[in-house]
């Protein structure tokens, strides 16, 4: 077993492969090591099953940070075109689902064997299976503790992600290292994870669940229009994931179903053209028939579209286009796609991700502070930052 390298990179997710194989190539002699018995778990499990690796939209206006340049540096210097190129080398299938986002025709695991592919081309080396009990500066560089010994190297890079799906492995041992050596965290919560509702909110939309339908959801100024989902925990589906990087307890959000629809206008034509139908029927034309009922139901509102008034069926199409409400929380780090915050910027260079006042020390992928919105984005930011440091050190 190799114990002295130049490099240790602890974490073989996305940011950790990705970061030994550009350390390799560029000559330095690589050590990679995972408490996990298999790399790249969370690539399997990704995209259902079929990876979103990347967004061709990328760009840091995607990602949430305390500081919006941080990105930058890492993602203009290795960008989806050179992840796709790598992708097309291995002859990987590929298709854009929608919005830009990028998924395998087959299978995750592609992703996992291009990976380790050229980690194995470039000469890296790792150990999984292997419980990391401690990390401590030498004069040369680092010195890292195991279940197998002891592992030395000039650099250490700390891949080891957010605390997202405990049950997979997660751990907050990055940030754990971060204060060891001094590196301030910024306040981490599950992100990118469904919200969840009060017990007589939840109890209301109980018949709801499993219904969903294209919306709108607004938090302040941020707006993200994909599908909602009604679950028996509250809400889901991609706008929902997406809007809970941004949403914090105690705020409310807005719900738009069907926003490219003008329901007050379409209720109002629909009063005129059949006035003997009613609201919930006309309701029903455009959204799925339980919302629709669900929506009369709450308004209080019966009888036929002749008899309601003009106003009364503006509310009634508030009450779908502009819903307030407020989630009582998430469903937390259980089943959340990432972590929100993390080791704060300000003690990393952008172009290296390593540590200003450490020498030797990188910190890259999901552990950072730096969060991308739903659909390739985190991949992106993983191969970006991994690629970064494997560059400088
Ligand atoms: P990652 O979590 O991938 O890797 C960390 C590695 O460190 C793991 O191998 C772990 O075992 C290891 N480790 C942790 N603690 C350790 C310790 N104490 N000692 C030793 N090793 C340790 N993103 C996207 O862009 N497209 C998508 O399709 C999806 N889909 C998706 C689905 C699901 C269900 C989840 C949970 C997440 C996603 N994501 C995603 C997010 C994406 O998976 C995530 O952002 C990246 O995997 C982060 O890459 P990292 O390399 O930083 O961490």
């Amino acid at each position: 077993m190799q114990r002295k390298s130049d490099v240790i990179v602890i974490g073989a997710g996305a940011a950790g492969m990705m970061c030994a194989i550009r350390a390799a190539q560029r000559g330095r002699s690589v050590t990679v090591l995972d408490h996990a018995r298999a790399p790249g778990e969370k690539i399997r499990i990704s995209g259902g099953g079929r990876c979103n690796f990347t967004n061709i939209n990328a760009g840091p206006k995607n990602f949430l940070s305390a500081n919006p340049h941080f990105c930058k540096s890492a993602l203009a210097r290795f960008t989806p075109a050179d992840f796709i190129a790598m992708v097309d080398r291995h002859g990987i299938a590929w298709h854009e689902k929608t919005l830009g986002q990028l998924f395998c025709d087959n299978s995750a695991k592609d992703i996992i064997f291009m990976l380790l592919d050229e980690m194995r081309a470039a000469g890296a080396v790792w150990h999984l299976g292997v419980e990391i009990s401690g990390v401590e500066k030498t004069e040369g560089g680092f010195r890292v503790s195991t279940s197998e010994g002891l592992f030395e190297a000039a650099s250490l890079v700390i891949a080891t992600g957010g605390k997202s799906i405990p049950k997979m492995g997660a751990t907050g041992f990055a940030y754990r290292i971060a204060e060891q050596f001094g590196l301030a965290v910024t306040e981490t919560r599950a992100a990118l994870v469904p919200l969840t509702l009060d017990p007589t909110l939840l109890e209301s939309i109980a018949p709801l669940s499993g219904i969903s339908a294209p919306a709108e959801i607004r938090h302040g100024k941020t707006a993200f229009r994909e599908a909602l989902l009604f679950t028996h925990r509250g809400l889901s589906g991609p706008a929902i994931l997406q809007i809970s990087s941004y949403w914090r307890e105690g705020d409310a959000i807005t719900i738009d179903i069907e926003p490219d629809i003008d329901i007050a206008a379409h209720l109002k034509k629909a009063k005129q053209v059949n006035g003997r139908q009613s609201a919930q029927t006309a309701l029903g034309e455009i959204l799925p028939k339980r919302l629709a009922q669900h929506i009369v139901e709450r308004e209080g509102v019966s009888g036929n579209m002749a008899d309601l008034s003009d106003k009364l069926l503006t509310r009634l199409a508030d009450a779908a286009q502009n819903w307030s409400l407020k989630p009582s929380g998430s469903e937390g780090y259980r089943t959340a796609e990432v972590t929100f915050g993390g080791i704060d910027t300000a003690a990393l260079d952008s172009r290296s991700l390593q540590a200003k006042d450490v020498a030797g020390l990188y910190f890259i992928g999901e552990c950072v502070d730096v969060t991308g919105w739903l659909g390739g984005y985190n991949f992106q930011w993983a191969w970006a930052s991994g690629f970064a440091a494997g560059e400088a050190l």
